[in-house]
């Protein structure tokens, strides 16, 4: 999809509460920043209160919440998120295909009935964190990129807007499943200089499929979420727009 370079980012609000992170929504909407991820995190700590303080402060809200339960629990989730007003959220391709067609019906339910629109739903394929080796390790028998591709056609059958993957499989994933699905990618790492954007240190890196910002925008990600590259550097509002400026050099 074209976007402007801004709009293509999407900074993880990976903080203890609710106070950093308004004060991070604060330092980073003045430069630009647009969206702003509410994981598991934040949310099991601070709640809708989180929501609510990114959206006062101007910004639009990601609910990364992943959710994988029955459809009814699924249903009922998505239509909470939805009268929280956020923009975009999450639920894992493998809760199947029932769970997706529930999920859609209940934010279009709710979108009719609140005549708000209905959050964009995004399909988790393979988490970035994986490897081939977990493939086996779980019992599957594809390759990643098979799986992830696999769960790509399966969430656009049902109607999902998009997915969440690495840039490693979003060069398939356009491909096979067109401009208009949106690919979503975390498991961003920095090509600038060491310091500035640092990511975590060797030991906490917990990322498996990782590429810079523009790599993941040249493979065919719509949008790209960031936390630690930005959350851990000296001046976190510069590397947002150094992230920028390097998706905007490609787009
Ligand atoms: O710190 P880092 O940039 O690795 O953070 C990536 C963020 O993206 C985390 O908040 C993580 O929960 C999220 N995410 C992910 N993989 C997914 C979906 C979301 O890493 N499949």
């Amino acid at each position: 999809m074209k976007l402007a370079p801004a709009d293509r980012l999407i900074v993880a609000l990976d903080v203890k509460g609710l106070e950093e992170a308004a004060g991070l929504v604060e330092v980073l909407a003045p430069v630009g920043v647009r969206h702003f991820k509410v994981g598991l995190g934040l949310f099991t700590s601070a709640g809708p209160a989180a929501v609510e303080a990114v959206h006062r402060l101007g910004g639009r809200v990601f609910l990364d919440l992943k959710f994988h339960d029955i459809p009814s629990t699924v249903g009922r989730a998505v239509a909470a998120a939805s009268r929280l007003g956020v923009w975009m959220t999450n639920l894992h391709i493998q809760g199947g295909s029932s769970m997706m067609r529930q999920a859609l019906h209940s934010v279009r339910e709710e979108a009719a009935r609140s005549k708000q629109g209905a959050p964009l739903l995004i399909g988790v394929t393979v988490l970035t964190s994986m490897a081939e080796r977990d493939m086996a390790d779980l019992g599957l028998r594809k390759t990643l990129k098979d799986q992830v591709l696999y769960l790509a056609k399966l969430a656009k059958s049902v109607g999902l807007n998009g997915i969440v993957a690495s840039a490693q499989e979003a060069r398939i994933v356009r491909w096979a499943c067109g401009e208009e699905f949106l690919i979503v990618t975390p498991g961003i790492r920095l090509a600038g200089p060491e310091g500035l954007f640092p990511s975590p240190s060797p030991s906490k890196e917990d990322q498996s499929r990782t590429a810079t910002a523009s790599e993941a925008v040249k493979a065919g990600a719509d949008y790209i979420v960031v936390g630690r590259p930005i959350l851990q550097a000296s001046n976190p509002a510069e590397a947002a727009q150094a992230l920028v400026r390097e998706m905007g050099a490609v787009s």
